[in-house]
């Protein structure tokens, strides 16, 4: 079958095509999946330019969608046929996190979804949304999930609460699909004056140029007449937080996810302990997570919205976009 290993010391230049063996028929309690797409997270650019750490001849990738090919003895849960879509840890299946690393998690911890076909247990797997194509499907393992949980799971939105999304990379732009469509409000922010207007059609409520306007909690506390917003999914990290904790309102809750400005920095302490805000770290969400998500997409009709799908062996110039910081939403790959 056709697959993408990483060889080490990792690097764009370090993708390889490569054909290995096919994996075969699936065992108790196992399932065959034809994978046909795949999408691409920052996480996936960090293992594939060496930031994450990554064994030698990894298969990257974490997202996976595709078909049921073949069930093992004992799975009932699953037919052949079936669109399935991957999960981020293949060993969280319900309850609170106990997991603090990424050991477990395909493309990264152990091999991704960059290949043609996997026997999985089929607990690494749901079903994906009805009328989900794959490249949609596969969006969701990673950044649907951690949106979901983060609006869903930890902050509890409700109709009539006032959210606040950074950029407009694929975690940002799901949030602010659940956000709209639960009935919040929703403030977005962009490097890019085109991307706040795409952000418009998208049905953001207030948009702000966060390089122009540096100081952008303040205009958040302006859109919210002072109040400030009830949740921020923050995904930038340090050079962000302290402006999240600024935009948030007195007993709000700022979802901490993403790292694009770096991995530590300074914490306004006084600021957050005055504010009696609830700070909530997290990484992505359980398998139980997934299929409650995955209900709620076919009752609302969300559907991902997807940049650009780029061929398998395309692998390298998809990331190398995704690094430019040239898209809109979620990046795929066809398989
Ligand atoms: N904890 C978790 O479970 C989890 C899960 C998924 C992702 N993440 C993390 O969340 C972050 C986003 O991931 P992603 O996959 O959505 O990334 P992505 O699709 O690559 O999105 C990157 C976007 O972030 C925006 N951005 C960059 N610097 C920014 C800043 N200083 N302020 C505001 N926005 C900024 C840019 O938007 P504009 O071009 O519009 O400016 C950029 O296009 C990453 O750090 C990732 O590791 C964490």
């Amino acid at each position: 079958m056709k697959a993408i290993t990483l060889r080490q010391p990792a690097g764009l230049d370090q993708l390889q095509r490569v054909e290995l063996a096919d994996p075969g028929e699936p065992g108790p309690g196992e399932i065959r999946v034809r994978i046909h797409a795949s999408s691409l997270n920052y996480h996936d650019l960090g293992v594939v330019v060496g930031r994450l750490p990554s064994a030698d001849g990894r298969i990257p990738m974490s997202d996976g969608a595709g078909v049921v090919e073949a069930i093992g003895e004992g799975v009932d849960e699953f037919a052949v046929g079936d669109a399935v879509v991957s999960t981020f840890f293949p060993s969280w299946l319900d309850g609170g996190p106990t997991l603090s690393d990424f050991a477990t998690v395909p493309g990264d911890g152990v091999d991704g979804y960059a290949r043609e076909f996997v026997v999985r247990p089929a607990h690494w797997f749901t079903r994906a949304p009805r009328g989900y194509s794959h490249a949609q499907a596969a969006t969701l393992t990673t950044a649907g999930l951690t949106a979901w949980r983060a609006l869903v799971v930890d902050a509890q939105l409700k109709a009539g609460d006032t959210v606040a999304v950074l950029g407009t990379g694929g975690v940002s732009i799901f949030a602010l699909q659940f956000a709209k469509r639960m009935g919040a409000t929703v403030i977005g922010t962009s490097s890019s004056d085109e991307k706040l207007e795409r952000l418009r059609t998208l049905g953001v409520d207030h948009t702000i140029n966060y390089r122009r306007d540096a100081d952008w909690s303040a205009k958040v506390l302006e859109f919210t007449n002072g109040r400030g917003v009830d949740v921020v999914v923050e995904v930038g990290g340090p050079d962000t937080l302290t402006h999240s904790i600024r935009a948030c309102r007195t007993g709000g809750h700022i979802a901490l996810i993403g790292t694009l400005t770096g991995v530590a920095g300074p914490v306004p302490t006084v600021d957050f302990m005055r504010r009696q805000q609830k700070l909530q770290g997290l990484i992505v969400g359980s398998r139980k997570h997934q299929r409650d998500m995955v209900r709620a997409l076919e009752v609302t009709g969300i559907k991902p919205v997807i940049d650009r799908t780029f061929a398998l062996d395309e692998i390298a110039d998809a990331f190398a976009h995704q690094a430019a910081g040239k898209h809109f939403g979620k990046l795929c790959l066809a398989i």
